[in-house]
């Protein structure tokens, strides 16, 4: 197919471009408006139209024909499991779940909190959710007890699904401490936790809300998927914004289902009954669309896998798990090829395995360096895709789409938007700039289907943070530009927002955590490059006068009430003391200098700082600490 004829056709008349597409969903009531506005005047896609994604993902392959086929395989270097679930067995799951929650009081509309490792249970407790209309909000297991009540607030979930552990490496994390400290914390209190025990010798408090998940499956009788309506939320995922406050995306059903279908084909190249592995976590929303939704609806088998690039034991892990279940298209971040590759520079461990299987590399999450791209390249021989995209457009706006046409590549860029995404690159006053000029990377009104649809109890922000930016825009929060060619190159987020191994990471929020530190006077927090991670949070404080404890300790005890609030993947590790800070005459932080300084770029001190020998003191802080590019 040709990339371009579709592309123009897209952008030119959407309405019968994304018609067309919906036809690949088995729809309860087909929809016949296919775009339009709803009450807060912001589009809306086949607004009429049912449907069930549980069903989609599960009933449709089994009437098909298909209930034996490999839904998911389960593959956990971690407990040395391997199990293979078939679309049969993950319907009567599910099911089962289903009617339990339904047990338990749950109805279309109800909020629950999913907050599981990487086990079929999670991507159960989904589909399960959506079987009945529940909207799923998954918080990712690397977040602390904290994060977790900030969204037990905004959600206000009716009960939350977890499980005895996770486990990191060899390390076994005790989900349910952290849960019931998050209940505390919270105003909200949910009516029940679901717990599914691992049986891997964790010890699980005890508390009067609790019911264990295997129980509750096991009189229960499974269920049939309900039809909900196409602009339904089938989940809330909380993402880092520019404040404190991370931000609950909603996603719809109908728009999303459809453009899933089409991505999984036209951009990840695979037919039904392929293979696929997204190696991420069902917390993050590549776990969403690309290990769960979009290989389920496609009838792929996805790749459930717990464990790292590394470690787990080596970094062979990936390959084998490729060669092993035979995986048609992978798609990870640059982060994990960067882990892989310092293990094993020259690809010995590739070279052990049959990799012709693979017929395409993914690589998103975070910009792609063009030399681990040409590393990966040389390694794998087959063509290693670079795409961007974000938690609030749920899948890829700019990528080399396989399925369709493979355009050649530039590395850097993630090549030409996607069928629907109409991209321009602004000035602050929301004029386009010519080729080759920076500024902000902003799609153009309506976003194609399956994009963001709000944030969750706060309209204001969802209209402030990205529509009144730029009229008729969708702006992305990311700096890029276009070549002459029309190729897109993302520099980078223009706001407090970092990216820490794939991660996104708000500094705001650090820096609120910082600041309540009872030693600290003042603050900043910015991401500084890091050769594996991409970036790595930094704190600078300067301490209040009247401070008597040992500058030691203040580190510490910030780095852990970093680790206890917001959770370990924030790698916080690196607290400077400074006199002061540097600021503009109206009080600002120079963050960016702060960052060139940590990074040992070239920079010029601004006329605006009211006093230049902070910038001399801090540069002598960052060169005793030898602080700067570092792994
Ligand atoms: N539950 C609990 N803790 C978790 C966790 C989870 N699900 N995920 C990460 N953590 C913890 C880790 O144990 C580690 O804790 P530590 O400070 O006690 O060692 C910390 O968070 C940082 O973890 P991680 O980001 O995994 O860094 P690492 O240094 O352990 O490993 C890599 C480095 C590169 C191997 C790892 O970051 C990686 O696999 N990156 C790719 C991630 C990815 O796919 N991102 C894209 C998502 S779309
Ligand atoms: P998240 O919402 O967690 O998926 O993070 C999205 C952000 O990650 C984007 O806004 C970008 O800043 C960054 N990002 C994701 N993919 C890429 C990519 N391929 N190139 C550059 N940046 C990327």
């Amino acid at each position: 197919m040709n990339y371009l004829a579709s592309y123009d056709k897209s952008i030119q008349n959407p309405e019968a471009f994304w018609k067309d597409q919906s036809k690949a969903i088995d729809w309860f009531k087909t929809p016949s408006n296919i775009l339009s506005t709803n009450d807060d005047d912001y589009h809306q896609w086949y607004e009429d139209g049912t449907l069930n994604m549980s069903y989609l993902c599960l009933d449709k392959h089994i009437s098909d024909g298909y209930g034996d086929q490999n839904a998911i395989i389960y593959d956990s270097p971690v407990t040395g499991v391997k199990q293979a679930i078939t679309y049969n067995t993950l319907k009567a799951q599910v099911g089962q779940l289903a009617s339990g929650l339904k047990s338990l009081g749950l109805e279309k509309g109800d909020t629950a909190i999913i907050y599981m490792p990487m086990i079929p249970e999670a991507i159960v407790s989904m589909l399960a959710c959506a079987r009945i209309g529940v909207i799923h909000s998954v918080v990712f297991g690397g977040f602390a007890a904290h994060e977790l009540a900030i969204r037990i607030d905004d959600c206000k979930p009716k009960v939350i699904l977890t499980a005895s552990n996770g486990i990191e490496i060899q390390k076994i994390i005790s989900y349910k401490p952290i849960v019931d400290e998050a209940i505390i914390t919270a105003n909200h209190t949910p009516q029940n936790v679901i717990i599914y025990d691992r049986r891997q010798g964790v010890k699980i408090p005890q508390k009067d809300y609790d019911i264990n998940y295997e129980k509750l499956i096991n009189s229960a009788e499974e269920i049939e998927a309900i039809p909900v309506a196409s602009t339904h939320p089938l989940y809330i995922l909380y993402t880092s914004g520019t404040t404190g406050k991370p931000k609950g995306i909603i996603r719809d059903t109908g728009g999303y289902a459809t453009a899933l279908k089409m991505s999984m084909q036209q951009i990840y190249g695979v037919n039904e009954g392929d293979v696929f592995w997204a190696a991420s976590d069902v917390g993050w929303v590549v776990g969403h669309s690309y290990i769960v939704y979009g290989p389920l609806l496609n009838r792929n088998t996805t790749i459930l896998f717990e464990g790292k690039p590394i470690k787990t034991p080596d970094a062979s892990t990936f390959w084998r798990v490729i060669s092993e279940h035979k995986v048609k298209t992978m798609f990870t971040a640059p982060t994990a090829i960067r882990a892989i590759r310092k293990e094993d520079p020259n690809g010995t461990l590739i070279k052990k395995y049959d990799l012709s299987c693979l017929k395409y590399q993914f690589l998103a999450g975070e910009r792609c360096d063009a030399s681990t791209l040409k590393w990966t390249e040389e390694q794998l021989n087959i063509p290693v895709i670079d795409h961007w995209w974000q938690t609030e457009s749920g899948w890829p706006m700019i990528a080399n789409m396989a399925g369709t046409e493979l355009l050649p590549v530039k590395p850097g860029s993630a090549s030409l938007p996607v069928w629907g995404y109409a991209i321009d690159i602004l000035d602050h006053e929301g004029k386009i700039v010519p080729p080759n000029t920076e500024g902000y990377v902003a799609i153009k009104l309506p976003l194609p289907p399956g994009c963001l649809m709000n944030i969750w109890g706060n309209k204001q922000r969802f209209k402030n943070g990205y529509l009144n930016q730029f009229k008729g825009y969708y702006f992305s929060g990311d700096g890029g530009y276009k070549d002459e060619d029309d190729y897109i190159f993302i520099t980078g987020r223009v706001d407090d927002i970092i990216n820490v191994a794939g991660h996104r990471l708000s500094t705001a929020e650090m820096e609120e955590i910082v600041a309540s530190h009872k030693a600290v006077a003042e603050c900043a927090v910015f991401g500084i490059n890091c050769d594996l991670k991409g970036q790595k949070p930094m704190g600078l404080i300067v301490l209040k006068s009247s401070t008597n404890h040992k500058i030691e300790d203040i580190k510490k005890e910030i780095i852990l009430k970093i680790r206890q609030e917001i959770g370990p993947v924030a790698s916080f590790k690196d607290v400077l003391v400074v006199k002061r800070l540097p600021k503009t005459r109206s009080g600002k932080i120079l963050r960016k200098l702060l960052r060139n300084i940590a990074d040992t770029n070239d920079y010029k001190t601004p006329s605006t700082i009211d006093d230049v020998n902070i910038i001399n003191e801090i540069e002598s802080v960052y060169n005793k600490n030898k602080i700067g590019k570092y792994n």
